[in-house]
């Protein structure tokens, strides 16, 4: 769970700290972005903070060249929060996942260095 006091402290984690929010693949210079909120705490903005925070580290601090992620379609805010720091769709992989039973497509994010605004 990333509740509003960790996420702020992950801007200033060092990069160990970092690799609990990145899978990182460091021979493709890259990692996946994942994060889970507690229900409590959804719509207050915490999921945004800690993937901007996680992806400033991946990027100036590890010196990645590319972080990407994926959501179920049926999880629209998870792809909201993606897009709110800037990731960019990049495709749908169809049926992709099967998960209780039923085949889910899985959107895919990424975002480069150069694609991070202020
Ligand atoms: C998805 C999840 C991480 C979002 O966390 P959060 O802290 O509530 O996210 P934020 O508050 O930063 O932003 C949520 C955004 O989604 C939007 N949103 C919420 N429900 C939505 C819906 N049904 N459709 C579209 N957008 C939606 C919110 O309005 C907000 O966008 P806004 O700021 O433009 O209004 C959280 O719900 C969660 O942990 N879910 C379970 C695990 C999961 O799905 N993880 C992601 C796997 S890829």
């Amino acid at each position: 769970m990333v509740t509003l006091v960790q996420s702020r402290r992950l801007a200033a984690r060092d990069a160990e700290s970092i690799r609990r929010h990145l899978r990182i693949e460091l021979e493709h210079r890259r990692a996946e972005l994942g994060y889970w909120i507690g229900r409590p705490w959804w719509g207050n903005g915490f999921a945004t903070e800690a993937a901007r925070a996680v992806v400033g580290q991946a990027f100036a601090g590890l010196g990645l060249a590319r972080v990407f992620a994926h959501h179920f379609v049926s999880n629209p805010a998870s792809g909201r929060v993606m897009q709110k720091i800037g990731m960019r769709q990049e495709g749908v992989l169809r049926r992709h996942v099967i998960k209780w039973g039923r085949c889910e497509d899985l959107v895919v994010y990424g975002i480069l260095p150069d694609d991070v605004t202020p």
